[in-house]
């Protein structure tokens, strides 16, 4: 096979060695490196071009204060508290990664952000993950509804990329990235090579076509697959949606965002109809402490600009 290559990446990290690493140089943990074949069968893209520039133009040298900056133009997500944390909405043309445990509520908050988004323009959601059923058994529970927002249920990034062209959405999701594949890689869905390069075409397209894109990554504890933090360099905004199992409140923090603060979290709760916001954070903790038991305390702490007891 030309050009069949050997690789060995951390997946923790992203980290890639030509050798298998006991530990990490990147993150520095134990035993987190994975062999995957790099096969490129066509050598006329590379996953390491520049995401600002298509590979077929050449980029010119400019004199940096002559570089004219349209407007930042934020879109909100139709939810104050995940605004917040975005830095006071999403910028258009991002690339925005939404990461989380399995079954935590990814696809459903993104939905009810799909139903605020559709007000400002055409919503694509590509699943992977789920049949057309499920997504509008889904949509339908959490009320849903707009003549605005398309489904593709696909995995193939060359079809993804060809139905965006065809339908020129404002906004695209990707559900999930672990799903999604480049036919010119011979690893599975899921590998480090697969999530960096489908994630690096979302990248081009966003900037390319200005459409705001949001991928949702699992996290998982045992890494069998590449979890979403070795794409926190490539993206614009990394945020995380953490709870407890029993719990059903739901927090979402940033950390990381090209256009805003990172210190800032929102607090959901998780219901049947999907996430609600909980503006005032004090109150859910509050609530579900015993009232004055013994041994209890009260903390005030503050995260990023939010007061919580
Ligand atoms: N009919 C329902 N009523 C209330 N809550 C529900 C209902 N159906 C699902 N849920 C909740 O939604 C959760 C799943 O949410 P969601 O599918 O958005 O998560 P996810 O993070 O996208 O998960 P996955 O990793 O499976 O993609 C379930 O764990 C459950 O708590
Ligand atoms: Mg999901
Ligand atoms: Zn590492």
């Amino acid at each position: 096979m030309a050009g069949a290559n050997t690789v060995f990446f951390c997946k923790e990290c992203g980290y890639e060695s030509a050798k298998w690493l006991g530990r990490c140089p990147g993150c520095n943990n134990w035993n987190t490196f994975v062999e995957e074949k790099v096969v490129k069968k066509s050598s006329s893209k590379s996953s390491t071009r520049s995401f600002a520039t298509p590979f077929h133009e050449k980029a010119e040298v400019k004199k940096l204060n002559e570089i004219v900056i349209s407007k930042t133009v934020r879109i909100s997500s139709g939810f104050e508290e995940l605004d917040r944390v975005l830095g006071n909405g999403l910028v258009e043309g991002s690339l925005n990664l939404i990461g989380g445990e399995p079954g935590i509520g990814k696809s459903t908050l993104i939905m009810q952000v799909c139903g605020n988004l559709a007000k400002t323009g055409k919503v694509l959601y590509v699943s992977g993950e789920e049949s057309e059923v499920q997504v509008k058994m889904r949509a339908d529970r959490l009320k849903v509804v707009s003549d605005e927002i398309l489904f593709l249920s696909e995995t193939n990034i060359s079809e993804i990329e060809s139905k965006i062209e065809m339908v020129e959405p404002k906004f695209c999701i990707i559900d999930s990235i672990q799903t999604m594949y480049d036919e010119e890689i011979s690893s599975v869905p899921g590998s480090v090579s697969q999530v960096k390069e489908v994630t690096a075409r979302m990248m081009y397209l966003a900037k390319k076509k200005g459409i705001t894109v949001i991928v949702i990554g699992h996290v998982t504890k045992d890494g069998v697959i590449a979890g979403p933090r070795i794409l926190e360099h490539m993206v614009d905004t990394v945020l995380y949606i953490e709870g407890e199992r029993f719990f059903s409140h739901r927090i979402v923090r940033g950390v990381k965002n090209r256009f805003g603060s990172t210190n800032e979290i929102g607090i959901f709760d998780m219901q049947d109809i999907g996430m609600v916001e909980v503006n005032n954070m004090s109150e859910v903790f509050l609530s579900d402490a015993p009232q004055n038991l013994p041994g209890t305390c009260i903390v005030a702490t503050v995260e990023g600009t939010s007061t919580i007891y």
